[in-house]
């Protein structure tokens, strides 16, 4: 009996998460898989009304879960960085969850905007490391708001975060077919951070002598992306490159409704999430595509070893996706976020 806890927080995270438990519901019944869910009330919301963001005793709790299960994160009136940092980060690196997995994959039936690719084409995996970086809150101001102001903000790297991130990613890439992980960094201008990062790559990399190496700088990253993006397999980055990448990532694959992703600690917590933030406006219309959100909680399946209910979860959202009944996973597409899920759902066999 798995415990699972259910975080929807803010804006449209409510309206996909209960997609992503109709589908889980429908697969997890098929495999025998049996799990209880436990739902927190975080998020804007009660931070507007009790001042409260991420309470200790909610805290607790989550550390004592199989797995965390959370919508998005983010509400119109309150200021940005409060609910990001206070429950997003923090829970990211109070449960060390220090892989950030973001699978770029374009499912057949799916438009990408690149010209002349398929899903043949698009078929990677980000790992982002997720704990330390320019993330990692160090910094201040001096003097704030006068004409002498200062400000800074730090990127912390330690060879063991560095280390931890980039073995994950060859195990990763030993597992796929073809076995090639590239690392994007800034190694020509940070030459203090991303110089731990190369000489670490280095070092383990000859451990895993199966596997082809490649290097890219972000910026020539974005173009190849664009340009060849089946040259990608794995790509193993920092936490803020991470981030920026697999915006892009999502826009290739077909859009934010697709993007999934997982917050690992291989030995704890995990927890998982669509790329998609709260889309404060379109709250409460039931239209924002599911999928990315049902595809979450197949990882989680998978994470938590039941691969056939992940997989079967999986097939589902790809066929629904080539069905083309979903329409364009735009807010425009006609298709209510309800209706999708439904559709995801059925298909699940
Ligand atoms: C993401 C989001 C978060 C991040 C924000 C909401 C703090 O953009 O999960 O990619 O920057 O990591
Ligand atoms: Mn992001």
């Amino acid at each position: 009996m798995y415990r699972i806890a259910v975080l929807p927080c803010d804006g449209i995270g409510p309206e996909v998460v209960d997609e992503g438990l109709k589908v889980l519901d429908t697969a997890a019944k098929i495999y025998g898989v049996e799990y209880e869910t436990t739902t927190y009330d975080i998020g804007g919301d009660r931070f507007l009304k009790t001042g409260e963001v991420l309470p200790s005793s909610v805290l607790k709790e989550l550390r004592e879960m199989d797995a965390l299960y959370l919508g998005a994160v983010g509400h119109a009136d309150v200021p940005a960085g409060i609910l990001e940092k206070g429950i997003l980060l923090k829970l990211r690196f109070e449960l060390d969850q220090y892989i950030n997995l973001r699978p770029i994959k374009l499912y057949p039936g799916v438009e990408t905007p690149l010209k002349d690719k398929g899903p043949a084409d698009i078929d990677f995996v980000v790992v982002r490391e997720n704990t330390e970086g320019l993330y990692a809150g160090v910094g201040g101001t001096l003097r704030k708001g006068t004409e002498h102001e200062v400000a800074t903000q730090e990127a912390i790297y330690t060879r063991r975060g560095v280390e931890r991130c980039i073995r994950y990613a060859f195990e990763l890439a030993k597992t796929r077919d073809e076995k090639k992980l590239t690392m994007v960094d800034k190694s020509n201008v940070l030459t203090y951070g991303h110089d731990l990062w190369v000489r670490t790559f280095a070092a383990v990399g000859e451990e895993y002598v199966d596997i082809a190496t490649d290097h890219a700088y972000v910026d020539a990253c974005c173009m190849w992306m664009v340009k060849n993006p089946e040259w990608f397999d794995v790509i193993v980055t920092c936490n803020m490159f991470g981030d920026i990448i697999t915006d892009l990532g999502a826009m290739i694959q077909g859009g934010m409704g697709v993007a999934a992703s997982g917050n690992i600690n291989p030995n704890g917590v995990s927890m998982f999430e669509p790329i998609h933030g709260s889309a404060p406006k379109y709250t409460g219309q039931n239209v924002i595509c599911p999928v990315a959100a049902i595809a979450a909680a197949g990882m989680m399946m998978e994470h938590l070893g039941e691969a056939e209910c992940g997989q079967a979860i999986d097939r589902a959202v790809a066929a629904a996706l080539a069905s083309g009944k979903l329409g364009d996973l735009s807010t425009r597409s006609g298709v209510s976020t309800t209706k999708a899920g439904d559709m995801v759902a059925g298909l699940v066999e």
